[in-house]
């Protein structure tokens, strides 16, 4: 089979927001507890966090995390997590049926974050709580000086504001098993004013509204757009969330729910737009697709798990291959959708449906799962401006779609550095040749070539053996502004061109 991509340096997406190479990290399983935060394993700081955690998504470059939650943030209580630890309260979360030890609140988890070199994504409460708290804990947090909560966060050892500056109004507040759950009358109303009393705290910050929690929602499209109609002219971006799963082992199918995901935001940008036209507004609401991933493999496991743990051993999902090829997919998806998409956050980070796991004693050291490395191909390389893709390419159909490309593909132009990147996914199970025509540069050399291919197909890491790994790829030729190479079939390709 054969491929061809067409390039040009005049036809581009958009300029890439960084934060669409964001995650997640809630309070929930062993995410922050037993996976950020374990002062007994050896290579904990003198303040508990693990330094090989730390590496590790350091490696990831994630340049925002969003936190606390998730559904735990439905029914937190900010205000456990500071002032001395030792009187902090040990808390029921309902959310995931855990005990919570307030041990890491937004303090710690600020350290944290600086030290890896990320932002905060902050989460407020709008399901047990309200305007009152959320406005609370801007000031707290974004305040310099000289009220209440800025000089309370200063005698907790802050002196400096915390300056955060993403804020998601709520989680999935159209989930019923969310704690607080509300119509999208009650949501979008409690949003509006939530949003305009922290503007008045903050005007510099900015807003994301609580979208579906997936498209398959029976409220989804209602939702958006009731949810905008109040808070429109309040708000910056309104959140998408959603997870994939081979649960019918179907491999054709299966790769083919980043075109799923295509059509989701396509969706999404379609109410956005059409409340905007329907209040004649100037404002564009942008996308943030702050949950997103795979989650499915440790579903029935969880079933199982115990009531009450603090940091229970839930949503551990192993990933394979198969799954790296499609986090390769849906990142493409994501950069294809670059001018309105601009943040996103791989949910999570660490052990919680992560790239990144550990093992429950203080000896072994954190390691990396199949997921790990497109994540950080794409975080690392899909810098600039996104390149608008002309695939010519064949196809093959699925239950939900006539024509899936067998390759996926998008380059990415990084204008400081004088590279274009190409990524890549061979999704069929033969080789393609792929030619690729730059119009408009001239590659000078190939910096760098990397692929993921050879596997089998449901082949996994663990602690003791990192099998699934990207190695270098030979084959890349180049003349002028032309760049071919073979996609192995079933692969994860990534190639760095120089070009002037
Ligand atoms: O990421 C796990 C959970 O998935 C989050 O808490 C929730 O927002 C979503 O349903």
């Amino acid at each position: 089979m054969k491929a061809n991509l067409k390039l040009s340096k005049q036809k581009q997406i958009s300029k890439i927001d960084n934060r669409i190479f964001g995650s997640f990290i809630e309070h929930m399983g062993r995410a922050v507890y037993g996976g950020i935060y374990q002062p007994t394993h050896k290579t904990a700081d003198d303040k508990g966090f693990r330094n090989d955690v730390k590496d590790l998504v350091k490696e990831l470059n994630v340049p925002l995390v969003r936190y606390p939650g998730g559904n735990f943030v439905s029914g937190y209580k900010w205000e456990d997590g500071i002032g001395p630890v030792e009187e902090r309260p040990r808390r029921l979360d309902l959310a995931w049926k855990s005990v919570e030890t307030n041990e890491v609140g937004i303090h710690e988890f600020y350290d944290w974050s600086q030290e890896v070199g990320t932002e905060i994504n902050m989460a407020v409460n709008l399901g047990t709580r309200g305007i009152e708290d959320a406005r609370n804990l801007l000031e707290y947090c974004n305040h310099p000086s000289g009220t209440y909560w800025s000089d309370l966060r200063i005698k907790n050892g802050h002196e400096n504001p915390f300056n955060i500056k993403t804020w998601c109004l709520g989680n999935e507040m159209d989930g019923p098993w969310q704690i607080g759950h509300k119509s999208a009358d009650e949501y979008g109303r409690l949003a509006e004013e939530t949003a305009k009393a922290m503007r008045l705290v903050d005007e510099s910050i900015e807003l994301v509204l609580c979208g579906s929690s997936s498209g398959q929602m029976p409220t989804f499209g209602e939702w958006e757009l009731t949810v905008l109609d109040h808070a429109y002219e309040h708000v910056d971006y309104l959140s998408l969330h959603q997870y994939y799963g081979n649960h019918e082992n179907d491999l054709e199918y299966y790769l083919a729910r980043s075109l799923a995901m295509d059509e989701f935001i396509k969706g999404v940008i379609a109410m956005c737009d059409a409340v905007k036209a329907k209040k004649h507004s100037k404002k564009t609401i942008n996308l943030s697709f702050d949950e997103w991933n795979v989650w499915y493999h440790s579903n029935e496991q969880d079933k199982k798990s115990k009531p009450w743990q603090v940091a229970p051993a839930i949503l551990e999902d192993h990933y394979n291959f198969e799954d790296a090829l499609l986090i390769g997919c849906l990142m493409i998806i994501l950069l294809k959708n670059s001018d309105r998409v601009k943040i996103a956050c791989l949910a999570q980070l660490v052990n919680v449906i992560a790239p990144i796991s550990t093992e429950q004693d203080d000896d072994s050291p954190a390691w990396k799962q199949t997921i790990y490395y497109p994540f950080m191909h794409m975080s690392n390389f899909g810098r600039g401006i996104a390149l608008l893709p002309e695939l010519d390419c064949p196809t093959y159909e699925t239950k939900d779609f006539n024509a899936v490309p067998f390759v996926e593909s998008i380059a990415v132009y990084n204008d400081e550095e004088s590279i274009v990147t190409i990524f890549a996914v061979n999704r069929s199970s033969e080789t393609i040749d792929f030619d690729i025509n730059l119009d408009g540069f001239e590659v000078t050399e190939i910096e760098e070539s990397i692929e993921m291919a050879e596997f089998n197909i449901k082949a996994d890491n663990n602690v003791n053996n990192q099998q699934v790994t990207p190695k270098s790829k030979d084959d890349v030729k180049f003349e002028l502004n032309h760049v071919s190479m073979a996609l192995k079939g079933l692969s994860w390709n990534v190639v760095r061109c120089s070009v002037k």
